[in-house]
């Protein structure tokens, strides 16, 4: 498990071990009684593979993620509401509430509950969450370490702004060793996701009719056109898109090999 997750969110090792810790116990039935299988917080720059981590997970476990963007909930019953609708129809797999502090403060109560008990109560009807894990992320702090090239020193000043930002009953209901914070992504890093993203289109492409290869020459190119640390591989991936998207546009044939020529992708 920690291998397939690994090669798809890159430069973030640190993660996987609590992640695939906790994932066994949770697999194997032996997280505490009335408790959700596993609790965890991410926290760490914008862009750095969060979400991904979620999502990769949900593929690894062949399971459902039930996504919030926590922003979008000012109204805690709204929230409520909309996760017990989508209860009716699950009772396993990953709860994935995005961006936790942008949501209304009330939430923290059903949070508190779904972390101790597993459960919650809508309309009278009392829904077990002890199937799911629940992942949470946050980007608390990501602005104050920009540029902070000491992890240890970054992962510290989050960690604080985390701890005066949320509750301690909240923090509390989830294990420290479950709290983890993303790296920035370094120039290393950033590369070899260019090349997997590159690799990943060429997969999807595959599906809508194309056959590509690529010339090692692309990689710098979308690189250079694309990097903006202060946004992780978020920009990275969006030039990567854009620009074999424009390459397939501008082409006659749905077959070759994407190279660059005069400052932008072709297909030769
Ligand atoms: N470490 C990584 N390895 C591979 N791809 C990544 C990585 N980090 C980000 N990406 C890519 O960048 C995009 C954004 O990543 P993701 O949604 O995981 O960001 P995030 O950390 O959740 O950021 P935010 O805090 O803004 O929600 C996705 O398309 C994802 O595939
Ligand atoms: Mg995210």
């Amino acid at each position: 498990m920690k291998a397939k997750l690994k090669s798809r969110v890159i430069g973030q090792d640190h993660v996987f071990d609590p992640l695939e810790r906790y994932v066994l116990i949770g697999e194997k039935g032996l997280a505490p009684p009335n408790e959700p299988k596993g609790a965890f917080l991410f926290t760490g720059p914008t862009g750095t593979g969060k979400t991904e981590t979620a999502k990769a997970l949900s593929e690894t476990l062949n399971c459902i993620l039930l996504r919030f963007d926590m922003s979008e909930y000012q109204d805690d019953k709204k929230f409520l509401e909309d996760l017990c609708h989508m209860l009716d129809t699950h009772t396993s797999g990953i709860i994935l509430l995005d961006e936790i502090e942008k949501g209304s403060m009330k939430i923290f109560d059903y949070f508190l509950q779904i972390l101790s008990e597993a459960r919650i109560t809508f309309q009278r009807k009392t829904y077990d969450l002890s199937g799911f894990y629940i992942i949470m992320t946050s980007n608390i702090g990501s602005k104050n370490i920009m540029g902070q090239d000491n992890f240890t020193v970054a992962r510290k000043i989050v960690e604080r702004l985390i701890q005066s930002h949320f509750r301690p009953e909240f923090l509390g209901r989830i294990r420290r060793d479950c709290q983890i914070c993303f790296k920035p992504l370094d120039y290393d890093a950033l590369k070899q996701i260019v090349k997997q993203k590159v690799e990943m289109e060429i997969i999807r492409l595959q599906e809508k009719g194309y056959s590509l290869s690529y010339s090692e020459s692309i990689l710098p190119f979308l690189m250079n056109e694309g990097i903006n640390p202060e946004f992780g591989a978020r920009p990275i991936v969006q030039t990567t898109q854009k620009h074999i998207a424009m390459a397939l546009v501008c082409a006659s044939q749905t077959a070759g090999i994407l190279t660059v020529n005069n400052s932008q992708l072709t297909l030769a």
